[in-house]
């Protein structure tokens, strides 16, 4: 696609992190790799990883080095900062001596992680889904907030994005990042007149060439509707957004009553956390690299959205050019 450079959208996002448009291509689990996320930062977004997408500390470090060797733009990294994390602290370290421009916390307790980033110039934003929890990262310096709405792929929350994002704004200081669903560029213009100064989207990005998935999955997101979205406990115990295949059917989406009172005990609970997750993951490994018949594809409800996998770069110019034409077609 080529076209005339695109306008800067300017929100208190983009002020913050130095790019051209409000618009995180989301961190995504076996999915966000170093081409995906320098292409989303390359077009002017901020294209996020999760820094377990590799095996190790030591591999995490390169491909930030191949990110920043990719784009001279500002990138992020996805941390989870609970207990379950057994590299939470080498990879903080990471993501300290890299600079990394944005680190997104997900689960647990925030505090060190914004104390390090702070301490060299960078800027974290924290998952959140609901306001009590917002509150407490806010309270702890958080820079901004990632309102995680019903219909996300992933840990998806339990509030409408039409009520999160503005009941968020209206308490908070700092900036609210929308997140659920979105994959057009009508929805990142509804999302803004919200209230939030930006978007993250995971989704739609699955649906790139870049995205380190079979294409099966790609094809699984184009084919899917937004009734095929349901939330599975087997995964990591917390329900997680997935489409319905076979396969999920045929396993059921509650855990069975020995798991969920282990997860539920005080002295099993951490343990089956990490057996669940182990094993979760694993299940979503061999799903992304190939053909299998344990079909375990996370994605959220924008799914009906998407019918055609892009460049990413082309899809944040789609998103963009979608924003402008919905705003000069609102009615006055
Ligand atoms: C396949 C997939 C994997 C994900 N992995 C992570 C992850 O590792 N860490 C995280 O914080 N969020 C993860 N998420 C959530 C995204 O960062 C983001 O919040 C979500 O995708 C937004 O909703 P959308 O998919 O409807 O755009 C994942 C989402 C998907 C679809």
């Amino acid at each position: 696609m080529t076209q005339a450079p695109l306008c800067p959208i300017s929100t208190a996002f983009t002020q913050l992190l130095g790019c051209d448009f409000p618009i995180i291509g989301a961190p995504m689990f076996l999915v966000s790799n170093a081409e995906l996320v320098s292409a989303v930062s390359s077009a002017g977004g901020v294209g996020a990883t999760p820094s377990l997408n590799w095996r190790t500390t030591a591999e995490f470090r390169d491909q930030i080095q191949k990110i920043k060797r990719m784009t001279n733009r500002p990138f992020g990294v996805n941390l989870i900062v609970n207990q379950a994390n057994p590299r939470i602290n080498q990879d903080l370290e990471v993501c300290v001596e890299e600079r990394v421009p944005l680190v997104i916390t997900s689960l647990g307790n925030p505090k060190e992680t914004i104390k390090r980033m702070h301490s060299v110039g960078c800027k974290v934003f924290c998952d959140v889904t609901n306001l009590a929890y917002a509150k407490k990262v806010e309270d702890l310096g958080a820079d901004g907030v990632i309102a995680v709405c019903v219909g996300a792929g992933g840990h998806a929350g339990p509030i409408s994005p039409l009520v999160l994002i503005p009941y968020l704004k209206k308490h908070l200081k700092i900036p609210v990042v929308a997140a659920g669903g979105i994959a057009t560029g009508e929805q990142v213009a509804a999302a803004l007149a919200l209230g939030a100064s930006a978007v993250q989207i995971g989704t739609r990005f699955i649906a790139t060439q870049e995205s380190s998935v079979d294409m099966a999955y790609k094809n699984a997101i184009l084919n899917a509707e937004p009734e095929d979205i349901v939330m599975t406990k087997k995964i990591s115990g917390t329900p997680v957004a997935v489409i319905k295949t076979p396969y999920i059917e045929k396993q059921g989406l509650e855990l069975n009553p020995i798991e969920a009172f282990l997860f539920k005990h005080p002295q099993t609970k951490k343990y089956m956390k990490m057996i669940r997750a182990y094993v979760g993951a694993k299940a979503l490994e061999k799903a992304v690299a190939g053909p299998t018949w344990k079909e375990v594809w996370s994605a959220g409800q924008g799914v009906g959205l998407i019918d055609q996998i892009m460049p990413a770069a082309d899809v944040v110019a789609e998103l963009v050019q979608e924003y402008y034409a919905t705003c000069e077609r609102l009615p006055r």
